[in-house]
């Protein structure tokens, strides 16, 4: 397998996250109510899942990998584009997941937040993955010999190994903290 093989299945997954989200608008429209705890479920998965996971791969290994060759001057933009791409995703998260919180504290006006967030990242998501999966990926393998490729993928096994560990220390810490 290339390495491109984790992140684009990875993809489909992400793909089908965001379907989720822009069916929950058509949902909230009809109930007037946000469903609380699919939301929670959303956010863990973009931020475990999509963020941590999937973006960690491409930021730290491939985009890592990729600063250390002399790119094209297009691939670089998109690269960095990519990059702040991530860095927007992972505000508009941290926002809905306020908004969320904004309403379970009381504030019915969050609503409208909450609905404009799902559409925001429900539709980002498939562009994003669009310019990676058709105009960046690919090209990016040339830039690595045979070998440098199969220890990249490796990299990336041994990156999601770490990852489950990492997350269920988050859950206990947070949880005994929120006990003490
Ligand atoms: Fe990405
Ligand atoms: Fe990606």
């Amino acid at each position: 397998m290339k390495p491109i093989g984790p992140l684009m299945i990875e993809h489909r997954l992400i793909e089908r996250m965001a379907a989720l989200l822009r069916a929950e608008i058509k949902k909230m429209d009809e109930s007037n109510k946000p469903d609380v705890g699919f939301l929670m479920i959303a956010v863990d998965f973009m931020r475990t899942y999509a963020d941590r996971v999937h973006h960690g791969k491409e930021e730290d290994i491939l985009f890592r990998a990729l600063a250390t060759k002399k790119l094209e001057p297009e691939h670089a933009k998109i690269m960095n584009e990519l990059i702040e791409e991530h860095i927007s995703a992972r505000k508009l998260v941290t926002a809905l997941l306020a908004a969320r919180e904004k309403y379970i504290s009381g504030d019915r006006q969050s609503l409208k937040e909450i609905t404009l967030l799902l559409e925001t990242i429900g539709n980002f998501y498939p562009v994003h993955i669009e310019k990676e999966d058709k105009h960046f990926f690919y090209p990016c393998l040339d830039y690595f010999s045979k070998e440098e490729q199969d220890d990249m993928l490796k990299e990336f096994w041994e990156f999601d190994r770490k990852v489950i560990h990492e997350k269920y220390q988050k859950v206990i810490e947070g949880q005994e903290q929120r006990k003490a």
